[in-house]
């Protein structure tokens, strides 16, 4: 299996993401990270070790990273999230603690154990990637890929220009744009090809306990998502980033130069798309444009299946 890092700001999608991976068998989670984003740093930290004691999976360290971006003060999303950052079906409080490392700790020793490369799966703001690469710049080779859920190749859904996770730490988002790794980006243009509609979320519930916990957070996020966006399925944002991989097929990607706006107030935040190469810049980051949508859920249910 791949060895990869999680790190997570959870947040529905976020959960979900957790779990597909730990029951993704070609993946092995190493660890997960918590970052400020859908919540403050407490609340997405009990939520992530709640997912985790949930589904058993409590040997797996957690550390808490970053409580606000870089340079700017926090934005939450409790209007998508709920309160708690994961509001729905009551799931029990958390069996384990918080590992004793910091986020940045806990990813330099994971690396530095790790006998071969390691993936990082970043599914909030990047502020933990971005302290990362500062503090242990010795330690990038031991990055196999960055696979992003976050940016968008078009519109945004914080501002009309703007992904909520570059929205809200967007010079940590372009260090890691312009750190040379190889990323790919799975942006809202192909994450909103992974909505979760009602014939989806029985067929989650269809699958045992873990489903019809799933399918609850989901249900949730869908009347938060159809009250602010008019959606009729909510978007698994967050697991098509694990999905990218897990199963690099499934995503149709293209080379694409990304820079991130961190000046302008309209569109700070916007991950700028050379689709047309007309800048001449060499492309960062394979950009993310189509999802195979039907695999996507197959491999979804196949992995939330193994719990
Ligand atoms: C992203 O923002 C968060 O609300 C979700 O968890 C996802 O990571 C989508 O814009
Ligand atoms: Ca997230």
């Amino acid at each position: 299996p791949k060895p990869v890092i999680l790190d997570v700001d959870p947040g529905h999608d976020d959960a979900v993401a957790i779990m597909m991976a730990c029951g993704a068998l070609d993946l092995d989670v190493l660890a997960v990270t918590t970052v400020a984003g859908n919540a403050t740093l407490p609340k997405t930290t009990r939520n992530a070790l709640r997912i985790l004691s949930l589904i058993g999976r409590t040997g797996i360290p957690v550390a808490a990273g970053a409580s606000k971006p870089m340079e700017r003060e926090l934005r939450t999303a409790e209007d998508i999230h709920g309160e708690s950052g994961m509001d729905g079906p009551q799931i029990p409080e958390a069996a384990f603690k918080p590992d004793g490392r910091g986020a940045v700790e806990l990813i330099a020793d994971t690396l530095g154990e790790s006998p071969e490369p390691v993936a990082l799966i970043p599914v909030g703001p990047l502020t933990n990637v971005a302290a990362f690469l500062r503090a242990r710049p010795d330690l990038k080779e031991k990055i196999s890929h960055v696979s992003i859920m976050g940016g968008s190749m078009g519109l945004g859904n914080t501002t009309p220009a703007a992904e909520f996770n570059i929205y809200v730490d967007p010079e940590a988002a372009r260090e890691v744009f312009e750190s040379g790794l190889r990323i790919t980006m799975s942006g809202l243009n192909v994450t909103h090809q992974a909505g979760a509609g009602k014939s989806e979320r029985d067929r989650l519930r269809d699958i045992g306990e873990v489903g019809g916990v799933v399918a609850g957070f989901l249900d949730f996020f869908a009347t938060t998502y159809e009250r602010i966006f008019g959606f009729e399925a909510p978007p698994l944002h967050d697991p098509v980033a694990v999905a990218a991989v897990l199963e690099p097929g499934l995503l149709k990607t293209r080379p694409m130069n990304v820079q991130v706006e961190c000046e302008s107030d309209l569109t700070r935040g916007e991950t700028v798309c050379d689709f047309h190469g007309v800048t001449g810049k060499p492309p960062n980051a394979e950009v993310g444009l189509e999802l195979d949508r039907e695999g996507f859920f197959d491999l979804l249910y196949e992995s939330l299946k193994r719990l």
